[in-house]
């Protein structure tokens, strides 16, 4: 499926609607791959998720922390998002230093991750792969692949 979006508002729009149609894993946590150009809208979208499952707190990109966990209201679709930006990861050595065994196991953790394909170890995981795609200053294609 492929949405135009020509604001902010409407990526974060595209992001509730995602996400009430997302389906919970029962056995180990709900990734999202979000993949496109510095730009293209991924941390925006993140922040439409967030918005969506009730955090109140700003959600900035997480390029320099690597990763950013937001603990969500009670009675919301999972307890915690997690949102994590390989871009600065160089291998998987970094990421084996993150420890993700539990983050990645624990069924009610929504995981977020940007640039994920900086990281081989995560091409073996079974995630929803999301591209965005930049095509002028307001106008990004956000494409969720089945
Ligand atoms: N339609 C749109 N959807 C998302 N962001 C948009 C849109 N139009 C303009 N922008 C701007 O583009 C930038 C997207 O940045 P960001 O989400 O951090 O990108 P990424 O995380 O992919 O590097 C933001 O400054 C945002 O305000
Ligand atoms: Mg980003």
């Amino acid at each position: 499926m492929e949405i135009e979006t020509h604001n902010l508002e409407e990526t974060h729009q595209v992001a509730e609607d995602f996400l009430s149609k997302l389906k919970n894993n029962l056995d180990r946590s709900t990734i999202v791959f979000l993949s496109g150009d510095l730009g293209a809208g991924k941390t925006a979208f993140t922040q439409g998720l967030a918005k969506t499952l009730g955090v109140t707190e700003e959600v900035t990109s997480p390029t320099f922390v690597i990763q950013k966990i937001y603990h969500l209201p009670v009675g919301q679709k999972f307890n915690k998002m997690i949102h994590i930006d390989c871009y600065r990861l160089e291998n998987d050595r970094d990421w084996e230093v993150l420890n993700m065994d539990n983050i990645l196991t624990d069924p009610t953790n929504l995981v977020v991750v940007e640039w994920p394909e900086k990281i081989d170890q995560l091409s073996t995981l079974e995630a929803v792969k999301i591209e965005f795609k930049f095509i002028d200053e307001n106008t990004r294609i956000i494409k969720i692949l089945p």
